[in-house]
């Protein structure tokens, strides 16, 4: 029998593809919590692909995707399935969105599967194994200091969330040397991974949209928290990855 993560890495490359040739012709974009939370007839499809091959390989393990309700809360043999992380990127035709397929065994994940179609990237971890980018083994940076540090970050779409995002914002871009926000958390937190960014941090993140960067990142050698400082789990809403050398709390405070 094929290991999970060969399976997962297949079936993401395919959806990729197939997500990737349905940019431009997008039959259907709907509103789900609000009028900027989006899905396309194309994330609800690719979910479905993704779901009908990995249970025909597992059928003894559950899944959770972000298309389908949130019904689930049993993550003891789960997997977690964001079909297009960056909808609004997709949407708008840019190429910074990817397919996310992680693999939690009792809410830990196990494996993380991150593939950029329109970025010609694979990322993939296990536990225990590594992490890689297109079959090279990647690691996080090693910078320490602030000024040298690009950090990532998704804005907060709720006002009471960006008014406590503010100062934390105000405070990175003034002391380090970028702040970038890509659109996609997921992207955000590969690249903390493979070292192109030192750091990434949002409020009002959902695990499924890190769960697959979480094993990615600690399996880089970097961790991930809440901005509070608490051990990452998928009850939390907030992020901060980094390369574990950079202290980005000071800016949080
Ligand atoms: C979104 C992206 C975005 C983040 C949002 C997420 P989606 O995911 O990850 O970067 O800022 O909070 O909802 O909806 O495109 O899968």
């Amino acid at each position: 029998m094929r290991s999970r993560l060969s399976v997962a890495l297949n079936v993401a490359q395919d959806v990729g593809k197939f997500v990737m040739n349905h940019q431009n012709s997008i039959r259907e974009i709907k509103r789900k919590s609000s009028p900027v939370d989006l899905v396309t007839d194309v994330d609800k499809e690719a979910q479905e692909m993704i779901i009908k091959e990995l249970s025909s390989r597992f059928p003894q393990d559950l899944f959770w995707g972000e298309e389908s309700g949130y019904p689930l809360e049993d993550f003891s043999s789960t997997w977690v399935i964001d079909p297009i992380d960056g909808t609004s990127n997709y949407i708008h035709n840019l190429p910074l969105y990817g397919v996310s397929i992680a693999y939690l065994r009792e809410e830990e994940p196990r494996i993380g599967v991150l593939e950029f179609p329109r970025l010609g990237e694979t990322f993939w971890a296990e536990k225990g194994k590594g992490a890689f980018l297109n079959g090279e083994k990647i690691r996080v940076s090693r910078i320490k200091e602030a000024h040298r540090a690009i950090v990532g970050t998704g804005f907060p779409r709720e006002v009471g969330e960006w008014e406590l995002m503010e100062p934390a914002y105000a405070q990175i871009v003034t002391k380090c040397q970028a702040l970038r926000s890509l659109g996609s958390a997921a992207l955000g937190v590969a690249y903390v991974a493979c070292g192109r960014l030192e750091g990434y941090l949002q409020l009002g993140l959902s695990f499924y949209d890190v769960a697959a960067g979480v094993c990615l990142v600690g399996e880089a050698g970097g961790e991930i928290k809440e901005l509070e400082g608490k051990e990452w789990s998928v009850r939390s809403r907030s992020s901060l990855a980094t390369n574990s050398e950079i202290e980005l709390e000071r800016f949080l405070t």
